[in-house]
């Protein structure tokens, strides 16, 4: 299945290695478009099979799947100037552009497009990926959750509902790396090194991540499992509260949506 990527940048070279690593679409299937060659280079260099080119035009013509992964104030540019067939699949991973305005600049707008919200971590092929879709079968839906569950996980989730979900998967994953930071400065105070310390806060963020993922549990479960009554991660968890950890956290996910 031809894909083309438009942008080479975090986003587009993410997924662009991710989809190359995967085994849905082959590499040579795989052709990446960006203004700057030495983007284009350092993917040629990792990935030989994988095509690219400075030429948008040139590497949407033929692709069934058309990733667009340019800065959102680029969008209307770059797809206006594009020659689109109607069967073609849109996937624009811009976000706060919603699919009104992207069938605004395509000439057939009943085409199938789907909107995209990875986070960073499609680096580490560990993205919460966002997905929803407009005019899209059921079998299209399935094909984009199959290619993006090779990355991480991936959610089909209705258009109303990306703002709050991206505030919580996108901006969320800066709030957990921020807990990882705290939680560092804690460990230096105390005598811990910071390279040990982040190691061993980053293996308990992702042990916590696994045990929820992992399990029919829930947060409040595996709390209680540590909480000894008149032991020590009580009296933590109970400053936390004092401190208005939770409300923090409610607080600065609804100001990022
Ligand atoms: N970063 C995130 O956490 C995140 C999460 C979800 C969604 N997104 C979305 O992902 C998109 C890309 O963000 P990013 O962080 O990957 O930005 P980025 O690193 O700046 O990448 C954008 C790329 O687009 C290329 N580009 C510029 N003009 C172009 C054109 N006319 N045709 C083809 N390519 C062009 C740029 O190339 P040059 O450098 O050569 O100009 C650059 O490599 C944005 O719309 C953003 O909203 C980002």
């Amino acid at each position: 299945m031809k894909t083309a990527i438009i942008g080479a940048g975090n986003m587009g070279g993410s997924i662009a290695r991710g989809l190359a690593k995967g085994t849905i679409i082959p590499a040579n299937d795989i052709i990446v478009s960006n203004p700057t060659q030495s983007k284009l280079d350092v993917l040629k260099a990792e990935f030989p099979a994988l095509q690219t080119t400075r030429d948008n035009q040139e590497a949407v013509t033929g692709a069934e799947l058309i990733i667009l992964a340019v800065k959102p104030w680029l969008m209307k540019s770059v797809v206006s100037e594009l020659k689109l067939k109607s069967k073609q699949i849109l996937i624009s991973v811009a976000a706060g552009i919603p699919f009104e305005e992207l069938a605004h600049y395509v000439a057939d707008k009943e085409m199938t497009m789907f909107r995209l919200i990875p986070n960073t971590a499609i680096s580490e092929m560990e993205s919460m990926t966002l997905i929803s879709s407009r005019n899209a079968s059921k079998e299209q839906e399935q094909l984009l959750l199959d290619i993006f569950n090779q990355m991480g996980l991936a959610m089909l989730i209705p258009e109303e509902k990306i703002a709050a979900a991206t505030a919580m998967t996108s901006c969320g994953i800066a709030y957990v790396l921020k807990y990882i930071q705290a939680a560092m400065q804690a460990g230096i105070e105390m005598g811990i090194y910071p390279k040990d310390g982040m190691r061993m806060i980053a293996q308990s963020v992702k042990g916590a991540a696994e045990l929820i993922l992992n399990n029919d549990t829930h947060p409040s479960v595996e709390i209680d499992k540590v909480c000894t009554p008149g032991g020590i991660t009580i009296k933590g968890i109970n400053e936390l509260e004092h401190r208005g950890f939770s409300s923090a956290i409610i607080n600065a996910i609804k100001a990022s949506k």
